[in-house]
């Protein structure tokens, strides 16, 4: 497996990927404005797709939450990653591809000495994303309203990372 940028070739299949139920199901409300979006290049931000075996398989976003334009995390330190992940088809659940683009993404992130934590958000009833988050070995940290969604925040610091990986 390998994560490689998203470009304009991929809007047909990332439009595709948004329609499969359990992505949508996960997805929050955002729309994904796949066709201007990936035009853009941000420093802040990162949008990757998995390929296994060379077949796109997932979307991999990370972003600075403190430099993100929205500032959808509200006030934050730097020091921060926040991701969000997807596997595309169906078919592709259950398979392992989420835990390694999540090894590989964080190893990506970590390797930046200046990031302290990684945070996701995950809606309070995808309990599946939850397990899944937990045996990665990021920590329940709390709620939160993010517009109309309810969400829990799973929040990995370097530290547990390094510890989870025996690189200390
Ligand atoms: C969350 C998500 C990214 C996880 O990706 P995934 O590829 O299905 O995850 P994995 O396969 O690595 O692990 C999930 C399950 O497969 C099992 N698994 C892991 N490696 C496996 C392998 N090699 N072969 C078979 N099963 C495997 C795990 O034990 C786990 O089982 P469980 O859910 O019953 O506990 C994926 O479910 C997804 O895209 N969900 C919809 C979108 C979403 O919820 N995104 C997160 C929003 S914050």
């Amino acid at each position: 497996m390998h994560l490689r940028p998203a470009t304009k070739k991929d809007v047909d299949l990332l439009r595709h990927w948004d329609k499969q139920p359990h992505v949508a199901a996960a997805v929050s409300n955002d729309d994904w404005q796949w066709e201007t979006d990936l035009e853009i290049n941000y420093g802040w931000r990162e949008q990757l797709i998995a390929e296994e075996n060379e077949r796109p398989v997932g979307f991999l976003q990370i972003i600075d939450p403190a430099r993100e334009i929205s500032q959808y995390w509200g006030s934050i330190d730097s020091g921060y990653r926040a991701i969000d992940i997807w596997i595309g088809e169906q078919s592709d659940l259950g398979k392992g591809y989420g835990t390694e683009m999540m090894n590989l993404a964080l190893k990506r992130i970590f390797s930046d000495e200046t990031v302290m934590a990684v945070l996701l958000d995950p809606l309070a009833s995808n309990t599946k994303a939850h397990r899944f988050y937990n045996r990665l070995n990021f920590k329940f940290v709390g709620e939160r309203m993010f517009d109309l969604d309810l969400c829990f925040i799973f929040k990995l610091t370097r530290s547990d990372w390094l510890n989870a990986n025996d690189q200390d």
